[in-house]
């Protein structure tokens, strides 16, 4: 029997979830849609994660996940007072939100207010704000938040705009047909950036996009913005640089990191914030008790002690990655550059999800968005070279094929 519709809020029974990546059910499949790393946790951290699970899975965890805190200030040479340690830095992205932003939408939905006034904020309206394309969470959480968006296209070959551009709200307009069309696919005008937007998330480098943005046109626009900015790192130890500094710098500013893509821990999901400590202080109010799993705790903390593991690791993705963007390019795809342990392309011959479908025949399972700035595109993570191979076989076979 259906319950009564009134049970559950407005602003929830309207609301589009975030939409997760695939977990394949057929065995064999090669995964390349989630950004997973393709290598283990080192032994080291397999080793203390077991060495862990026995009576103490009783007790509560460190409720402010102390030592990883103190061990994370130590890395980046700041105090344990800048960190907060979340369940996944989703958790964090969301804490943002709740902590930076004040919701617009009470009682009614979130969807009505949309209709009523489309994305742009009125002046001075508190927002959360983001380009697009970036990390698909951002709009959803500013949904559940009940908060205004404000999501501005980046440039046509996803760079960011120059803060001339985004001063003048003349932000180049997307090619036709290019990623970046999104405002003209729609038929509307960019919406025009906010300098005073309550909270800006940055996916830096971005995704799905995976073009890096260097640390001084971050910093161009951090000293612009006046609301809090969070530069959200989660593929940073792809890159060639960070903006670490930026958060230790600028007192409203936060970067967020994560132990997931890099540090092949998405399992035990734990990420973190750098930041002011009032700002880290303010978050630590509103989260819950006991956040972080004391697995993942143990399984962070041990990660830290054997960094260059993962560095080795870093550099294979890294070659890899290269290897196949070379390969593909060769077989007509339009690869863009990237910063990041996954690749965005756009296919040749046919379309996106048509590829989508035949890698899938091929036992691949790569990732395809339907928004209108990548829908020509495929986002492929990348793997080990065995299956960067397999995957540049079966784009072979089915050109062959078809
Ligand atoms: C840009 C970006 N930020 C944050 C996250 C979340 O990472 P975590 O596993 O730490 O929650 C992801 C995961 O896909 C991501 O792509």
């Amino acid at each position: 029997m259906p319950i009564p519709k009134s049970l559950i809020r407005p602003l929830v029974r309207e609301l589009h979830p975030y939409v997760y990546g695939e977990q394949p059910k057929i065995k064999g499949m090669i995964k390349l849609n989630t950004n997973e790393n393709p290598y283990p946790p080192s032994p080291k951290v397999l080793a203390a994660v077991k060495a862990a699970v026995d009576g103490r899975l009783r007790l509560y965890p460190n409720p402010t996940a102390q030592v990883l805190r103190e061990k994370l200030a130590k890395l980046h040479g700041c105090h344990a007072d800048n960190i907060i340690v979340g369940n996944g830095s989703d958790e964090l992205l969301a804490l943002a939100t709740r902590c930076f932003v004040e919701p617009v939408v009470t009682r009614r939905s979130a969807s009505v207010v949309k209709r009523l006034r489309g994305t742009a904020a009125l002046p001075g309206e508190t927002v959360i704000q983001y380009f697009t394309p970036s990390y698909s969470l951002y709009p959803v959480l500013a949904d559940i938040h009940g908060a205004v968006k404000n999501a501005v296209p980046l440039k046509s070959d996803f760079s960011l705009p120059g803060m001339a551009e985004l001063k003048s709200g003349r932000s180049k307009p997307p090619d036709p047909g290019c990623a970046g069309g999104f405002a003209e696919a729609r038929g509307g005008t960019p919406n025009r950036w906010d300098f005073n937007a309550a909270l800006t998330f940055v996916t830096t480098p971005n995704a799905p996009s995976g073009r890096g943005y260097s640390t001084k046109e971050l910093e161009s626009l951090c000293r612009a913005q006046k609301g809090v900015v969070v530069l959200d790192e989660a593929y940073v130890d792809f890159a060639g640089e960070n903006a670490l500094k930026l958060a230790l710098k600028y007192p409203h500013v936060l970067v967020a990191r994560t132990f997931s893509k890099a540090y092949s821990l998405c399992f035990q999901r734990v990420g973190y914030f750098v930041g002011h400590r009032d700002l880290i202080a303010a978050l630590h109010k509103i989260r819950d008790s006991y956040n972080v799993n004391g697995l993942g705790q143990i399984g962070a903390e041990a990660t830290l002690d054997d960094l260059p593991y993962y560095r080795a690791n870093f550099k294979k993705i890294i070659a890899t990655r290269e290897w196949l963007s070379r390969e593909l390019t060769k077989l007509g795809f339009r690869v863009l550059p990237s910063r990041t342990n996954f690749i965005l392309v756009r296919p040749s011959r046919f379309s996106a999800p048509a590829w989508l479908q035949s890698l899938r025949v091929q036992k691949i399972l790569v990732r395809w968005f339907g928004r209108p700035e990548v829908k020509d595109y495929l986002r492929i993570t990348i793997g080990t070279a065995a299956e960067a191979e397999a995957l540049v076989n079966a784009v072979r076979k089915i050109l062959m094929q078809r």
